[in-house]
């Protein structure tokens, strides 16, 4: 199925292409803060697999869609993850000093830069998606939707919503249910955002958006019991941020709560199930889609 795609070959690729609009996101004649331009660049540019625009791209692809025109919102994406990132770091969150393989954002810039830095890159996906109508030919009503897709995924009911469930569930939450909801807010919301939207660019069909949608709480879930793991079994070399996090912090994990061998075995259903929603929907070109979700399952990053 998977067979003549190099997979590793495939993500740089596609991660550079990503990483080559990222330089640019932020235009070189907007007189801002120097300081905060700094901030914003160190976080979004300190490396990182790239996963959810490159899913955007894929998303698109699977469906004969153009890849450049998708561009805007992979990048609008990669603002709201790193954004989430720099916030999820803070001393008043995990409190962590390393991620992608650098001191976090708070430790070089402070807190209140690093705060900023982390609302200004939200604000700028917006700015960024906007961009995908504007010069890249997306009609305005596929722009809208991604654009309330965004603020939805990514806001209150979705992200923004699930770090606040693990934040409260930290110590007390005993139950495999809430450590779900967390799971598919504060992680799988994100990715399945960058599926829709991808699919949206191309044009999706209400019944492959579902589909999509399917794919990415799926491997969303998946993904984020791997990163549980990771935490636990991890080299800190690839991953780029400590080891132990979680338990320093006393969260109710994957690993914690069923044990590593059966977060293991959830990971794999988990994208078997994905990947079953994707050959059923019977999408024109999915196979970068259904490789991706196989590579996930063994990254050691
Ligand atoms: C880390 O995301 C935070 C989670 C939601 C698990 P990634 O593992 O995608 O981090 P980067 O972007 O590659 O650094
Ligand atoms: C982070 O989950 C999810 C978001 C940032 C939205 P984690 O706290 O487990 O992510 P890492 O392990 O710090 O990357
Ligand atoms: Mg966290
Ligand atoms: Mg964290
Ligand atoms: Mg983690």
């Amino acid at each position: 199925m998977t067979s003549g795609i190099d997979m590793k070959d495939y993500l740089r690729t596609q991660a550079a292409l990503v990483e080559n609009r990222l330089t640019e996101a932020v235009p070189g004649d907007w007189a801002l803060p120097p300081q905060l331009r700094e901030a914003m660049m160190y976080s979004l540019l300190a490396g990182g697999k790239r996963l959810r625009p490159i899913l955007v791209l894929a998303a698109a692809e699977s469906l004969g869609g153009s890849q450049d025109a998708a561009m805007p919102i992979a990048c609008a994406i990669e603002m709201v993850h790193t954004y989430s990132l720099i916030h999820d770091d803070l001393p008043a969150m995990d409190n962590d000093d390393f991620r992608r393989g650098k001191p976090t954002n708070h430790k070089v810039f402070g807190e209140a830069m690093a705060i900023l830095a982390g609302d200004a890159l939200l604000t700028h996906a917006f700015h960024a998606v906007a961009q995908a109508g504007l010069k890249h030919g997306v009609p305005a009503e596929q722009v809208l939707a991604i654009t309330a897709d965004l603020a939805t995924y990514a806001g209150a009911k979705g992200m923004v919503g699930g770090q606040v469930a693990d934040i409260l569930g930290e110590q007390g939450l005993t139950s495999l249910e809430e450590l779900e909801y967390i799971h598919r807010h504060k992680t799988a919301d994100l990715i399945v955002f960058s599926l829709k939207a991808g699919g949206r660019a191309a044009g999706a069909t209400e019944v492959q958006l579902r589909a999509l949608e399917e794919f990415g709480y799926s491997i969303g879930l998946a993904f984020q019991i791997q990163d549980d793991i990771l935490d636990v079994t991890g080299d800190e070399a690839k991953t780029g941020k400590p080891k132990g996090s979680d338990a320093k912090q006393q969260k109710v994990t994957y690993p914690y709560l069923i044990g590593l061998e059966e977060s293991i075995r959830r990971v794999e259903h988990l994208t078997e199930a994905g990947k079953q929603a994707i050959r059923d929907a019977g999408l024109p070109h999915p196979d970068k889609l259904l490789a991706i979700a196989d590579y996930l399952v063994h990254r050691e990053f």
